[in-house]
């Protein structure tokens, strides 16, 4: 293993070589108060907003080996001299006799030894506190007494994210700093800039005497800032200045004499850090008590507890035991906490996505991201759902994106554009699947009786109208039925999912056609759970219609088309000499049930063909050479890169949901496989991005750099993959009678087994494979008795229930493809 490995029994991830080829990262704490702490330590945290409300700094853009936003020195003396280093490795890039960095749920764990000295340092934020804790601590290994001192050092941002890199002048005039005394040589550092003096102060402290701190970075880092990082001017003394900064790039460092340490001798100590609301003496007083609560090491140790406990419930809902390591380690651990991180942060903040204001919550993004915890948490994903619902417009569109903080909402992107359309052609559509699977997880029924706003509001800022759920989604059907264009295909608006396909308005989306079909295909079941056959039929015809449009115009021959241009050529047909091709283009059609089983196998095979690589499946091919303002933000990556040809990882899960649709159990796990970031080992200097995670984008092999990851864990991909690993794949499927059992597996697999809660129960699902076959549902038994079809029933008795499921041939029923 070159940087890592997974450790199963602690659900974590373990970094043994910090020089990863790019940061990996692990989240801490909620959008509430959180963010990311990466594997040698640096941190970015904020409070509420990420734009808005920012408090420590950390750039990107610097290459690995800087400080970013935190770090901890350690200067250690003995009869050799003194060494001053960094436990973290960075900034300080000493040589390691060890190095360990455990990426766990909710917390980051580091254990290092640097010149004989152990450093345990655990960072995480306590469950409904703003306090971000790190407890320390350092072992003498060695077999002579030392002395050691303690550095924790924070740079701090403007709270104005943007503005901290916008203007040089203004934002170092505003920032400043005071110390406090807390009792037992205690310090309390405070940062704010001055326009938030008497509203909101950042606190740090440890809960150990601190000797003398520092809040001025130029003091700090000494020699008019010729000092570094890496080599502080200020360490080099006895004691830190204790400037208090009044302008300028403030920081906060405190030093700790830990004092003497005999050899095996361990010392532990606390840090914290928090930000609270009023005036200083209020907020101080807040500050001051949860110092006292967290710097108590029993509370620091059942504060973890707790979480380690909400995380046991949350991802003990569904646990599998499959014939593949990987996929074990994915489904049960990391790819569930992905899915968590996702729809608490949408697309906000992370290495990637900086988080500097320009997007909220996408209504597309996060309409996929509850679906990827409705199985764990259902009735947070409904919170979130509801405000999906209240952002969207009386005419069944949807706003594209919102602040969950204040529930305003715009149309992204097509605001920029006057002569396009500003409705997006998918993002309604998606709040459908999203409501359904809710409905199945519950069976709370009722949730379609509760009413809601639309998104238009009068001069007093009331909603203009409401309606019920049901409503929200008859009316997102509506939308898509009542704005086609000339072929009758729903049109694209300013885009559908690929965001950067942007075509002059009256053009047509296939992907929105598709969608639409199973959007239906969702009420119309929904319908018949309820009885009401009458609307059931409606929808019907309507989907008849559009299936019966969709293969008159789109099938190109031996794959369908992906868009009409407005002008009603295709795009994504042989016609085109680029993107002829579109992968979302084929499994659309699939899951739609539009495709007949012959166009379905085909199409298919069409990606299989020429879409498919070793490292995942592209987005479409071959890649637009050249920038062209027709089609906008597709063509300003080159071939290979992003939406123009690369491996957009978002759209390979939805491949995998057609082949096992049309049973081909083989294929979906060669795919789900070969994108999976925990089978990398071989090729992580190629991948980059961290194992335990999925990435958003993989460059093609249009490009010279096939194989390379970004964009790292805020991507629909991680709802996705769990999704069809768990629905599809395993075929464990939320139903409205119960739960369907209906895996498509590799034929070689003897079996698997899943733990799963559903609705107030628990089933210990076995499944054998005896004939080896990829699908078939042969027998299942249910507590001992064998039950007819493969819906296991709804107890909700709280009781646990045993499910013995055989797959084998089943006698040909020559039904049409899909559904
Ligand atoms: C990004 C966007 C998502 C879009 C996708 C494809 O992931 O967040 O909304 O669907 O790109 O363009």
């Amino acid at each position: 293993m070159k940087y890592g490995y997974f450790d199963d029994q602690t659900r974590e991830y373990v970094i043994t070589n910090p020089r990863t080829p790019v940061k990996w990262i692990n989240y801490v704490g909620t959008l509430g108060f959180g963010g990311f702490v990466d594997h040698t330590g640096g941190l970015l945290l904020c409070k509420g907003d990420p734009a808005l409300n920012r408090i420590t700094k950390y750039i990107p853009q610097l290459p690995g080996s800087q400080f970013k936003g935190q770090t901890l020195y350690l200067r250690k003396r003995s009869s050799a001299g003194t060494q001053i280093f960094s436990p973290l490795f960075v900034p300080t890039l000493d040589a390691y006799e060890r190095f360990e960095c455990r990426v766990g749920l909710g917390y980051t764990q580091f254990d290092t030894e640097f010149y004989g000295i152990r450093s345990q340092i655990s960072i995480f934020v306590p469950k409904g506190d703003a306090v971000l804790v790190q407890e320390i601590s350092i072992t003498n290994l060695g077999s002579e007494a030392v002395e050691i001192d303690a550095v924790p050092l924070l740079e701090y941002t403007h709270f104005d994210a943007l503005k901290q890199f916008m203007n040089a002048d203004w934002v170092p005039q505003t920032m400043m700093s005071e110390a406090h005394e807390d009792g037992a040589g205690r310090k309390i550092l405070a940062q704010f800039a001055f326009m938030n003096r008497d509203q909101r102060q950042t606190y740090f402290t440890a809960n150990v005497a601190a000797s003398s701190f520092e809040t001025d970075r130029r003091v700090f880092l000494g020699d008019n800032e010729y000092g570094t990082f890496q080599r502080p001017k200020s360490l080099e003394s006895a004691e830190l200045s204790n400037t208090l900064a009044l302008r300028g790039d403030n920081v906060g460092a405190l030093m700790l004499p830990l004092g003497s340490l005999a050899p095996g001798e361990t010392k532990r100590f606390v840090t914290l850090l928090t930000q609270q609301e009023g005036s200083r003496t209020e907020s101080l007083a807040r500050a001051r008590a949860l110092f006292e609560k967290y710097g108590r090491h029993e509370t620091v140790a059942s504060a973890r507890t707790a979480m380690g406990k909400d995380w046991d419930a949350y991802l003990g809902r569904v646990q599998v035991n499959t014939p593949d390591a990987s996929m074990n380690s994915m489904l049960n651990v990391h790819n569930p906490r992905q899915c968590y991180m996702t729809k608490n942060w949408s697309r906000d903040l992370s290495l990637y996505q900086l988080g500097f204001g320009g997007r909220g919550m996408g209504f597309r993004d996060s309409s996929q991201d509850v679906m990827g915890v409705m199985s764990n948490m259902p009735e947070e994903a409904r919170e979130l759902i509801e405000k999906l619902l209240s952002v969207m417009k009386s005419n069944g569109s949807a706003m594209h994106q919102f602040y969950a903080s204040t529930m305003v909402a715009n149309e992204g992107d097509s605001r920029e554009y006057e002569d396009r359309p500003n409705f997006y052609g998918d993002d309604h559509l998606w709040i459908v699947f999203a409501v359904c699977a809710y409905l199945k997880e519950t069976g709370n029924l009722r949730f379609l009786d509760q009413v809601l706003p639309y998104y238009e509001k009068d001069k007093h800022g009331a909603p203009r109208e409401q309606g019920t759920v049901l409503n929200h989604l008859q009316r997102a059907v509506d939308f898509t039925k009542s704005n086609v264009g000339r072929h009758g295909l729903p049109l694209l608006g300013f885009a559908d999912w690929n965001d950067t396909v942007n075509l002059k308005t009256g053009a047509e989306s296939l992907f929105v056609a598709n969608q639409y079909g199973k959007a239906l295909l969702d009420l119309i079941e929904l319908f018949e759970f309820r009885g009401d056959h009458a609307q059931a039929n409606r929808y019907r015809a309507d989907y008849e219609h559009m299936r019966g449009l969709v293969n008159e115009y789109a099938w190109d021959g031996e794959w369908y088309v992906r868009y009409f241009d407005h002008d009603g050529s295709p795009i994504g047909s042989k016609k085109n000499a680029q993107g002829q091709i579109w992968t979302n283009g084929q499994s659309w059609p699939v899951i739609s049930g539009f495709a007949p089983r012959e166009r379905a196998q085909r199409a298919l095979d069409s990606v299989n063909r020429l879409l498919n690589t070793p490292n995942g499946i592209k987005l479409s091919a071959p890649g637009y050479d050249g920038f062209d303002p027709e089609k906008g933000g597709v063509t300003t990556y080159p071939p290979g890169a992003k939406e123009n040809g690369g491996i957009f990882l978002h759209a390979n899960p939805w491949v995998m949901i057609a082949e096992t649709l049309v049973g081909n159990g083989d294929r979906a796990f060669e795919y789900y496989n070969q994108i999976n970031p925990a089978a990398k080992n071989d090729v992580i200097d190629t991948y980059e991005c961290e194992p335990y995670v999925y990435a958003q984008n993989i460059l093609g092999n249009e490009h010279p750099q096939f194989g390379l990851a970004r964009n790292s864990w805020l991507s629909g991909t991680a709802s996705w993959v769990y999704q069809v690993a768990t629905k599809y794949i395993l075929g464990i499927m939320p139903g409205y009678a119960g739960l369907e059992i209906d895996p498509c597996i590799p034929k070689a697999w003897d079996g698997f087994s899943v733990r799963r809660r559903f609705r107030g129960a628990e089933y210990l699902i076995e499944v054998t494979n005896p004939e080896h076959v990829s699908k078939g549902v042969q027998k299942l038994v249910v507590d001992g008795a064998p039950v007819a079809g493969n819906v296991i029933p709804a107890f909700d008795d709280g009781k646990t229930h045993s499910v013995q499921v055989t797959l084998g041939a089943l006698a040909d029923t020559g039904e049409q493809a899909a559904q």
